[in-house]
């Protein structure tokens, strides 16, 4: 058999990012790999892949072997007929042979394990501090320790550890595992656990070895919510469970697992909340707390006491592995200035906004000296802008042990949303304060895959700022805000974001986790998704009773169908096909004023184009655009999408109802809102958008219409945006489908407010929740509901990929692209790329003169269709695998408006 030069690189399974691949829930895991040094001809006829376990005496043994005809690299069936057990751990290679018979040589083996896939894995007990009057206000975090001696050489060691709260580990001394563990889920539903592999950090025996953890409220009983929130929401203290399971070399085995021979008492957190931050006493610190007793430090049991075990959790509840996106510290960032304000107080300015926390790298002072950081977005009348915090503190305190060395403290329990730190108390002997803090910047753990770059830099700065919001609100669950009393899972944001979320970072898993409580809480509405998820505790909610909501409870059918676009995985839109279809059928309709009831009940209370800039500061749902029509504009799309779904899965019977539901509802919009002649009710920005993006105009004549009137009430706003949350992600998109691209990017690259790049003008490093978050004169929106860390604008970067640097997924998972830049702005060079399923796929083009460039990269195995300008118009071409570049004559835009925006003649029509 002829060997070709073919690699087969970056085998994975199923989302998991690579380096967490172990402890995950999967026990047939599906397996993907991408394609090297293949030319645009090749073609995959057949792959093999071998399944070994790694063995104590020999290596490996084989598990399984098969070799299958099949041209599929992506998410292939697990090979085994075995599924995995709890605790296994295989190692995956993987060959291929091309339709021309030649075979690739072995992949690299890569290694997978599973984590504890059943509740009867967990021997431990859950232990919690010995019984205490539940608080009125916010606990000490807890310590527990257990030491123990091993018998003899250790082979391999796994912790497996959750808790009702967050914990951290440490064993013998040094902490391990991830930021804010083991995140937020339905805690009455499911919890997650972690897996570490601590074989390295157990020390040779016969030795004592040690493991400490600390346990702090978290999301589980520290105070959430806004309007002041409540504390004890899922339960009136944290607890925690361990196991910790040893092979030794001899074969023997041992675990050590959480009950109450493991000691506790309270740690020096005096206090650890997500939203008030953590107040850390070093002067009660207990030295060697989690080590064992040795030479230097003798083990003293006087604060110590027996942890309480407490009843097993109820069967109900079940401990999942996680999905491999832990919170993890992702970089540090040092302050850009030190302020002296007019009150005298010290800021740290970092120069970025971004969530995390600050770390203390070194100070030195006297035991008793205490340091306080207080967090906030940004200055107003140049102290630190507190209000939009509304009732969180976000005050970290840190009280010095006196240690002649110097000492360094982070929080471990709490994360702010900041870009100003004030720093309070740092003593005069301490070294210079600029020099000694940093900023950590926390989120969940997911692959960038996404880069955009153009010639115009405030849209570079949009893009930058609308990753480093993504980033920011991308921690545990999608957020809506990372600095006030909410941070909650909003449903509506991430619904409208998703689409521009899985363009930048790999956020599968992430929301793949995060969809499984949003469906068990719909359930528990009566089939109305949540508003917010984690939303549900014994019947009593964040937000009242089941209200049924447009868009947000559209998250169901709208953030799987982001990640099968991005990913080409029908999976996930099968686990979520019986939600979306339930949703449907909860959509309370208009009995009134159609004679079949299909569009939305008009009493029902909408949170319609949210945020619009017209609203007035106190009432955000108070939209230029009627918000039933903008329900109803999502109904008839959201009709089309399930549609879509059905006949991805298969589902003949469900893709003809839904077919037939979407045309006789859209055919009830255009009776209800739009006039013969393609005038859409409201008149509004969004309306119109909305109407053209979701292909609500039946006639030509009608979409003409309509887009010129879009075009013309853009301009006579002198491009600025009037959309809310609803309209802002289609507007431009709806410009160019109307044929007015000129106008889509005079209203992109306007400055003004309300604008995307007005906030650039103001220096935001992040898209604001508000166009005018920060008004002209630099003072904060007066409205209550104000962040400087919102997702939802920066929905309009899916406009800056697909038309301006003009690379869409027109396949599913990338199996084929489209790239067709629209040149328009004055922009002269744009380009995107992504790390799709197949390989790198990028577009960019330049113009100089009247020469235009077009480049692109087509992953193996994937085709792209190019769109060229011609002479009269346009032509396509159909490119393979590989590079490609095109050259043709550049036409400029004419439409653009040449007479300065004072002077055009507008007038309303
Ligand atoms: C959040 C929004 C959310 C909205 C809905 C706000 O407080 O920040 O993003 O969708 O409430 O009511």
């Amino acid at each position: 058999m002829e060997r070709s030069g073919h690699i087969v690189s970056d085998v994975r399974f199923e989302h998991c990012q690579p380096g967490h691949t172990l402890g995950l829930p999967y026990d047939r895991p599906r397996l993907s790999w991408k394609f090297y040094n293949v030319d645009s001809a090749f073609r995959q006829a057949a792959y093999e892949v071998e399944v070994y376990a790694p063995s104590a005496d020999t290596g490996t043994t084989l598990l399984c072997c098969r070799k299958v005809n099949s041209s599929q690299s992506r998410l292939v069936p697990w090979p085994c007929d075995e599924a995995l057990i709890s605790r296994q751990e295989v190692s995956v290679r993987v060959r291929i042979w091309s339709c021309h018979g030649s075979s690739s040589s072995w992949s690299q083996p890569v290694i997978f394990e599973t984590g504890l896939l059943t509740r009867a894995d967990w021997d431990c007990q859950r232990i919690a501090a010995p019984s205490m009057p539940p608080t009125a206000g916010p606990c000490a975090e807890q310590l527990f320790r257990r030491a123990f001696w091993l018998r003899s050489r250790v082979r391999r060691a796994r912790l497996y550890v959750t808790a009702q709260g967050l914990y951290q580990v440490e064993i013998n001394g040094q902490q391990i595992g991830d930021f804010l563990a083991p995140g937020w889920t339905n805690y009455n539903h499911r919890i997650l656990h972690q897996t570490y592999d601590v074989t390295h950090l157990l020390t040779g025996a016969p030795e004592e070895n040690c493991i400490g953890i600390r346990l702090a409220e978290g999301w589980f009983s520290g105070r959430l919510g806004f309007l002041g929130g409540r504390r004890h929401l899922w339960g009136p203290y944290p607890t925690v469970m361990a196991q910790l399971e040893i092979i030794y070399e001899d074969h023997s085995t041992e675990r050590i697992c959480t009950d109450k021979t493991w000691l506790t008492t309270a740690g020096p957190a005096k206090a650890a909340e997500i939203y008030d931050g953590e107040k850390y006493d070093g002067t009660a610190e207990i030295d060697g707390w989690s080590e064992p007793s040795n030479p230097t430090h003798v083990f003293d049991p006087a604060p110590w006491r027996e942890a309480d075990e407490k009843p097993p959790l109820s069967d109900t509840i079940q401990i999942v592995p996680d999905f491999g996106a832990p919170g993890t510290r992702k970089q540090t960032i040092a302050p850009v200035q030190k302020i002296i304000t007019p009150r005298g107080k010290v800021v740290l300015d970092f120069g970025q906004n971004l969530v995390g926390y600050v770390r203390i790298k070194a100070v030195k002072g006297k035991r008793g000296d205490r340091i306080s950081l207080e967090h906030a977005e940004v200055m107003e009348n140049n102290e630190l802008g507190r209000r939009p915090l509304r009732i969180c503190q976000a005050l970290d305190q840190y009280t010095l042990k006196g240690a002649e060395s110097g000492e360094q403290w982070e929080p471990r329990f709490t994360f702010h949303g900041f870009r100003y730190c004030q720093v309070d108390g740092w003593p005069v002997e301490a070294p210079e304060l600029q020099d000694s803090l940093v900023a950590v910047v926390c989120h969940s753990e997911m692959e960038p895959v996404g880069h955009f770059l153009c010639s115009d830099k405030m849209l570079n700065k949009l893009h930058e700022n609308t990753v480093w919001s993504m980033k920011g609100n991308f921690l545990s669950i999608p957020t809506d805000c990372p600095q006030r009393d909410e941070r909650l899972g909003w449903t509506g944001d991430i619904a409208l974001f998703a689409p521009s979320a899985a363009k930048l970072y790999d956020c599968y898993s992430f929301l793949q986790n995060w969809l499984v409580d949003v469906v068990y809480e719909q359930d528990l509405r009566g089939g109305i998704p949540p508003l917010v998820s984690p939303n549900a505790f014994q019947g009593v909610e964040f937000w009242g009773d089941p209200w049924p909501c447009s868009i947000w409870h559209d998250v169901t059918i709208r953030v799987p169908w982001a990640l099968y676009v991005a990913s080409g995985d029908q999976d996930i839109l099968a686990r979520n096909y019986g939600s979306m279809k339930t949703w449907l059928t909860r959509i309370p309709r208009d009995m009134k004023t159609t004679t079949v009831n299909r569009l939305w009940d008009r009493e029902c209370f909408q949170l319609g184009d949210w945020l619009d800039p017209s609203a007035p500061p106190d009432q955000p749902a108070t939209s230029k655009t009627d918000a039933t029509l903008v329900a109803d504009a999502f109904l008839v799309h959201n009709l089309d999408l399930v549609y879509q779904i059905a006949e991805v899965l298969g589902d003949t019977e469900g893709a003809r109802v839904f077919e037939a539901e979407a045309r006789a509802t859209r055919q009830q919009f255009v009776h209800e809102y739009i006039s013969a002649s393609g005038r859409v009710v409201s008149d509004s920005q969004t309306a119109y958008a909305l109407a053209i993006c979701f292909d609500l105009l039946p006639t030509a004549a009608q979409r003409t219409n309509a887009g010129e009137r879009l075009a013309k009430l853009v301009r006579r706003e002198h491009f600025k945006i009037e959309t809310g949350f609803a309209g802002t992600p289609f507007i431009c998109e709806a410009l160019v489908r109307a044929g007015h691209g000129a106008v889509a990017y005079a209203m992109l690259l306007n400055r003004e407010c309300p604008s995307w790049l007005y906030p650039v003008t103001m220096g935001a490093t992040t898209t604001w929740e508000r166009w005018d978050s920060m008004l002209p004169d630099g003072s904060i929106n007066p409205g209550e509901m104000t962040s400087f860390n919102h997702y939802s604008h920066g929905a309009v970067i899916s406009f800056l990929h697909e038309r301006l640097a003009g690379l869409r997924c027109v396949e599913p998972g990338w199996k084929k692209s489209r790239a067709a830049p629209v040149i328009s702005g004055g922009i002269t060079h744009a380009e995107v790329s992504y790390n799709t399923p197949y390989g790198k796929v990028g577009c960019s083009w330049s113009i100089e003169g009247e020469q235009f460039t077009l480049a692109v990269e087509v992953p193996p195995t994937t085709t792209m269709e190019v769109v060229l300008p011609t002479e009269s118009g346009e032509r396509t071409e159909l490119v393979k695998a590989g590079k490609w570049t095109f050259s043709g004559r550049h036409r400029p835009d004419r439409a653009w408006p040449v007479t300065p925006i004072s002077k055009m003649p507008w007038v309303e029509g």
